[in-house]
């Protein structure tokens, strides 16, 4: 490859194309930093409003190094993988309290952030503090399993190094903040997954698959193991107040500090034992009534069945911090993973 007519290509092509996207209109460290952890697994344009609605909320490091987690999650809920706000606000503290606000400009402090692997890391660096560091993620090692036509499995930790390693090298070192967002819009725009447009592309010339015919066959990624599924009966479980019972998860895991109404494990597909073991963890007597429907949601690892019923019950309860009976507009105020959330729906008569 002519790594500078690559360069050259590459870079006028995005100085004429780039997206006016709300992170680039600065070059603030800490907005780049919230701006990448979202972009993570998740779309451009579902990042957009919520990255603006986070960045109102908590406009500094010190407003989110302040903020309740809570609050924090409910300005996350709908955008999954909850373990990065938490994350983020953990690492954010910890640049309050070491660094006096100021987000680390090297590998060695920024690495050692809670949340932050290679790839944040390069994007901070390189976006925010101009230096020549890679940000690889996945759009990155499609792109680049094209361009040098790479016959390894993409998901592969030593691939992952060998285009970092080759990356090194060809990155710009006279704009390496525009070099690392010309390749993620080069993939997010024309080197696409299924039909890369390679009849548009500006580094046509420089691309070895191209040349070799060879685009669509790559990048070569093993196939995802598939997900565990697993089956619960959800319960809307309402007492004589018009409240519903709702709880927070574990501050571990999947959703980890979100709220939820019960969910009972329907392992073997017994529906009698429900209220039984409502009783058991809650200490509640329920009655429980209609079903209200199914939901699936499919996270990465597992996939949810969810049958969600309506439940009654006349008794109160004794006062958890973990454990609550709550009004509409209390159940609003905090954070519920989506699956939860379009539950509410039956709850709004
Ligand atoms: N995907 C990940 N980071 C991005 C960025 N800074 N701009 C556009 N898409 C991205």
């Amino acid at each position: 490859m002519n790594i500078s007519a690559f360069q050259h290509d590459l870079l006028t092509w995005y100085h004429e194309n780039k997206r006016e996207l709300p992170w680039r209109e600065d070059q603030d460290p800490y907005k780049i930093w919230v701006s990448e952890i979202m972009l993570q697994q998740t779309k451009v344009d579902t990042v957009i409003p919520y990255f603006e609605r986070f960045i109102e909320k908590f406009p500094t490091p010190e407003a989110l190094a302040e903020a309740e987690e809570q609050d924090v999650l409910k300005a996350w809920e709908g955008l999954g993988y909850y373990s990065r706000a938490r994350n983020l606000q953990n690492a954010v503290r910890e640049v309050v309290s070491s660094y006096g606000g100021k987000v680390p400009d090297n590998e060695k402090e920024l690495g050692d952030l809670k949340g932050i692997g290679p790839y944040t890391k390069g994007a901070i660096l390189s976006i925010a503090y101009n230096q020549p560091v890679p940000a690889i993620d996945g759009n990155v090692m499609r792109v680049f399993s094209r361009l040098l036509m790479i016959d390894e499995d993409i998901s592969l930790q030593r691939t992952k190094k060998l285009v970092d390693e080759k990356l090194r090298n060809i990155i710009s070192t006279e704009d390496p903040a525009s070099f690392n967002q010309a390749i993620m819009e080069l993939g997010a725009l024309v080197c696409t997954p299924r039909s890369p447009g390679c009849l548009l592309c500006p580094v046509q010339a420089h691309c070895e698959a191209f040349s070799h015919g060879r685009e669509k066959e790559l990048p070569i990624k093993a196939k995802a193991k598939k997900q565990r599924e697993v089956a619960y009966a959800v319960l809307l479980i309402r007492n004589k107040e018009n409240e519903y019972l709702i709880e927070k998860r574990d501050e571990k895991g999947l959703l980890a500090n979100l709220w939820q109404f019960p969910m009972v494990p329907l392992a073997a597909n017994n529906l009698n034992q429900v209220e039984e073991w409502i009783y058991k963890h809650y200490g509640l007597h329920v009655q429980l009534n209609k079903k209200h429907g199914k939901l699936k949601h499919v996270f990465t690892h597992i996939i949810w069945n969810l049958d969600v019923y309506e439940a009654v019950t006349d008794e109160t309860m004794e006062k958890k911090d973990s454990v609550i009976f709550a009004g509409r507009e209390k159940l609003e105020e905090r954070p519920f993973p989506v699956s939860h959330q379009k539950m509410m729906k039956y709850i709004r008569e």
